[in-house]
């Protein structure tokens, strides 16, 4: 049987003590979105982050909201507000965006997604392919989830299954501090030449 990827709750991410003690602002001052950038929020959840990333992009940008949790995309549509860039909802697995062109996007964000989905190469993928070259990805996992069961072993986020996933593509990866369990890393898109190696360099 297929291993479903990991939701929560659609409040889970918006509650109050959540407010009180993860500000986006941190995160984003890290690596961030510019004034009239389109931005691409994979695994989006109930949008803890948009109202950040509309400060940030301003009247011109543009923002993908991407989750495969129809509700937690509901509440976060409910919760947006009515001032700011739109906000496209997409209900579908950051693994296969379509609804997102090729080369479209100025910065991804992908916070705690890797560590919650099954298939991490495609949703890798995915974010090489929608980002512009020269565009950049803020990604965060967390890694405490054990190998000690088939699902653990499917939704589990490690340091060297990282590593292997971008050492996939031609990504340039600065790391954030490190916390026991959980990481941080700007990837950059290179736009020059030598950009585009793939898959098969890695294999
Ligand atoms: C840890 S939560 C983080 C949510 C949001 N980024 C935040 O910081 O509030 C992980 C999110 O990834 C979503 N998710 C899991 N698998 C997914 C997939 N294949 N594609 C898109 N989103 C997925 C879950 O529904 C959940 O909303």
């Amino acid at each position: 049987m297929a291993i479903a990827d990991r939701t929560f709750p659609a409040w889970a991410f918006r509650s109050p003590l959540r407010r009180a003690t993860v500000r986006p602002a941190v995160l984003l001052d890290f690596c961030g979105p510019k004034l009239g950038e389109t931005v691409a929020d994979l695994g989006a959840g109930s949008g803890f982050f948009l109202e950040e990333l509309r400060r940030r992009i301003g009247p011109t940008g543009r923002v993908y909201a991407v989750d495969v949790d129809a509700r937690a995309l509901a509440l976060g549509q409910r919760l947006l507000t009515p001032d700011g860039p739109p906000v496209e909802f997409v209900h579908a697995s950051a693994a296969s965006v379509p609804e997102i062109p090729d080369a479209s996007v100025d910065f991804a964000l992908s916070n705690g997604l890797l560590c919650c989905l099954v298939d991490k190469t495609g949703a890798m993928d995915e974010m090489w392919r929608i980002l512009k070259p020269g565009g950049r990805a803020l990604v965060t996992f967390q890694t405490f989830t054990r190998g000690w069961t088939r699902r653990g072993r499917a939704l589990r986020m490690t340091d060297d299954g990282f590593r292997r996933l971008v050492g996939r593509r031609a990504w340039t990866v600065s790391a954030g501090s490190p916390r026991r369990f959980h990481r941080t890393y700007r990837l950059d898109r290179p736009a020059g030449p030598g950009a585009e190696r793939t898959a098969e360099r890695a294999a």
